[in-house]
């Protein structure tokens, strides 16, 4: 039976062999099954270049096995040694202001540079042939968050040949630039760089094209060390780390298009009961990034970084985190790392077995969570179809939309890609219901809502894609500034959103942003910031105007539904509090439910993931006083019935086997205190 993987990253190389035995003999105590080896060690490896030192590994692989338990081999990649950077330094990478940099941390290597590539592929031959049939391998890990962005020749060489490839000719190329503003024209692909340092703004096409060429080359460069280790005769899954929540140097869609297994590693930006929202977005984005079943690669075991200071994260919380990316697709829950560093760059960093030791309430935890997941190991195995959480909303994610609004010089500094899906993620989370992530071009017709929170530039395609969406009966929310240039970052004459003006019926003609101490309210009671434009209705009507400001009695919010589905605009942006009664209004328009409506505003999150057993509702109280609840099935948790009722109390867990089936109606389920 699949069982639900637990462990994390382990780094035997920083110490001594009496070290190992003890870890093995704590990973059993713990109910580690599934560790990540390797993941920095090209140094201990290939000590000099062509010359392998993997007997420590064998011995590493082999007493793992001994003990029951599981890898995963990272090719090391993402930390050249000092030996290449001596005998290529022009495989460093370099900055836009043209630095340089050195050995001396980790991820020093320019990703186009040839002599990194042909390295990588020969550890990742190595390690494929020595280790590929190992019968504890239970997946390679390709190098760690791919991310580094060179600036430096052989980035630029790659991108011209990149740009030739999309553009065809440079006049295709300066037309799609826009390159007759400023004297930026190209005469020949030679003359195009990567964006450097430059006296003031950069061009907006340039970046974008930049960071999906970047995408496209990182991702060239693990397709060619997944092909080594295919090439080896390795049948093991292969995957990558991706990085939540800031990472985007990466088009997600089209990497896991590549992968066997979506892997992520997730850090909370706050210790805050928003922390626990954030593990819901970061869960939803991959599991549908993956389109199923989906792994936790790393998350911190007691400390989250908040700031200038490493807050605390107790075992209750960790647990709950846990479950909560469990509920939501993850086949278990690894940690970086296994024991914490005694020194290096990141000692301070929380660990399973943290520099106390086991005698300590932090290995405790890990001992708990443990025995935990050992007993919802049923949970593991996927429905047939795949499908592990069923969603009646989704949420376009896209990596060029992020891109376009980390370009320099728009209406308004304050524009965030993330903040925006995060806002409208975090009302749904709010509002207790399930919501998947949806890419362009995604089978959407099963949602009755599809939100899109921020999109500035449209391609046609998308375009076509939402009209059909309406067409076929669905509800669009599109977002502002959504809509409002095209792929190459070009404004569509004649009245904002130019692509979507007649999905949506408005034409806007003024964007109006807010200073920061301002805000406006809305006759449905809304209150609204940093935003505003002056919509002429051409089809929509209003569902919201102003009551103060300049554009006082004009639409805020509109809507057209005077065919099959609607289509709304928010011409503004809506403070989260509204944002969320906005949101559960429309749910309640279409009768979307919550998981459990009785739990929605008592700190009880309640998530249903369905497997080849049936469905299973995970309980994670983020509250603090205890709840009574009581509906059909098995707690697998405390082994009791729930029928009559069981306790869950502030800060636990309870996890369900439902007693009705995963596709029947929804049991029904009463909460009340304790
Ligand atoms: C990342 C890396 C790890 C480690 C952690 C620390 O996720 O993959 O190697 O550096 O961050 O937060």
């Amino acid at each position: 039976m699949t069982t639900l993987l637990f462990g994390g990253d382990y780094n035997p190389e920083q110490w001594p062999r009496e070290v190992w035995a003890e870890d093995m003999t704590l990973m059993r105590r713990a109910g580690v099954n599934t560790v990540t080896v390797g993941v920095f060690s090209w140094a201990s490896l290939e000590p000099r270049e062509g010359e392998y030192d993997a007997g420590w590994l064998d011995d590493v692989v082999g007493m793992l096995h001994d003990a029951g338990i599981g890898f995963f081999l990272a090719t090391p990649t993402a930390s050249p040694p000092p030996w290449f950077t001596r005998a290529h330094p022009d495989a460093m990478p370099v900055r836009p202001d043209g630095t340089r940099l050195t050995h001396g941390s980790r991820d020093t290597y320019a990703i186009s540079a040839p002599a990194y590539r042909d390295a990588a592929r020969r550890i990742a031959r190595f390690l494929a042939e020595r280790y590929g049939d190992h019968p504890g391998l239970r997946g390679w890990h390709v190098h760690n968050e791919y991310g580094t962005i060179d600036h430096g020749p052989h980035a630029e060489a790659a991108f011209q040949r990149w740009l030739q490839r999309r553009f065809g000719s440079v006049e295709a190329l300066n037309d799609a630039w826009y390159t007759a503003f400023w004297s930026q024209r190209y005469d020949a692909w030679d003359q195009v760089t990567p964006p450097r340092t430059t006296q003031y703004l950069a061009n907006p096409a340039h970046a974008v094209d930049f960071k999906r060429f970047c995408s496209d080359e990182m991702l060239a460069a693990f397709t060619e060390q997944k092909d080594e280790i295919l090439a080896a005769g390795s049948t093991a899954p292969v995957t990558t780390n991706f990085m939540l929540p800031t990472w985007n140097h990466l088009d997600q869609w089209a990497w896991s298009d590549r992968l066997d297994l979506v892997s992520v590693d997730h850090y909370l930006d706050t210790p805050g009961p928003d922390g626990e929202a954030h593990v819901a977005y970061g869960a939803d984005l991959t599991r549908s990034w993956a389109g199923g079943p989906w792994l936790l690669m790393e998350q911190s075991a007691s400390g989250i970084r908040d700031g200038a200071r490493l807050a605390h994260k107790d075992t209750d919380r960790m647990i709950r985190n846990s479950l909560g990316y469990v509920a939501r697709g993850s086949q278990g829950s690894l940690f970086f790392q296994w024991r914490a560093s005694a020194g290096g760059s990141e000692a301070w960093h929380s660990a399973l077995v943290p520099h106390a030791g086991p005698d300590s309430e932090g290995f405790a935890g890990t001992v708990e969570l443990g025995a935990l997941l050992g007993r919802l190991e049923e949970v593991a195995e996927p429905p047939a179809d795949g499908r592990v959480v069923d969603a009646d909303v989704a949420v376009l994610w896209d990596a060029d939309g992020w891109w376009s609004l980390e370009t320099p010089h728009l209406p308004h500094d304050g524009l965030d890609y993330a903040t925006e899906v995060r806002a409208t993620h975090r009302a749904l989370w709010r509002a207790g219901v399930a919501v998947d992530f949806v890419r362009s071009g995604a089978d959407v017709a099963r949602y009755r809502v599809l939100f899109v929170p921020s999109l500035m530039a449209t391609d046609a395609a998308t375009v076509t894609w939402l009209t059909q969406y309406v067409a076929g009966g669905g509800h669009l929310v599109v977002g502002r500034f959504t809509g409002v240039a095209d792929e190459h970052q070009r404004v569509v004459a004649g009245g904002y959103p130019g692509l979507l003006r007649d999905l949506l019926g408005v034409r806007v003609t003024e964007l109006r942003p807010l200073a920061d101490d301002e805000t406006r309210r809305l006759n449905d009671g809304a209150t609204c910031d940093q935003w505003t434009e002056r919509v002429h209705l051409t089809g929509a009507r209003a569902v919201a105007t102003y009551t103060d400001g300049e554009l006082a009695g004009l639409p805020a919010v509109t809507r057209r539904d005077d065919g099959p589905g609607v289509a709304a605009d928010g011409a503004t942006r809506l403070v989260q509090e509204s944002l969320d009664r906005f949101v559960a209004g429309l749910l309640a328009e279409h009768g979307v439910q919550a998981v459990v409506p009785a739990a929605v505003g008592t700190g009880l999150e309640a998530v249903r993931r369905r497997g080849a057993h049936g469905s299973y509702l995970f309980l994670l109280h983020h509250g603090d006083r205890p709840l009574r609840v009581t509906g059909p099935g098995h707690d697998l948790v405390t082994g009791a019935a729930t029928d009559g009722g069981i306790t869950v109390r502030a800060g636990g867990v309870a996890v369900v086997r439902e007693t009705a089936g995963s596709d029947g109606p929804a049991p029904h389920w009463l909460l009340e205190p304790a």
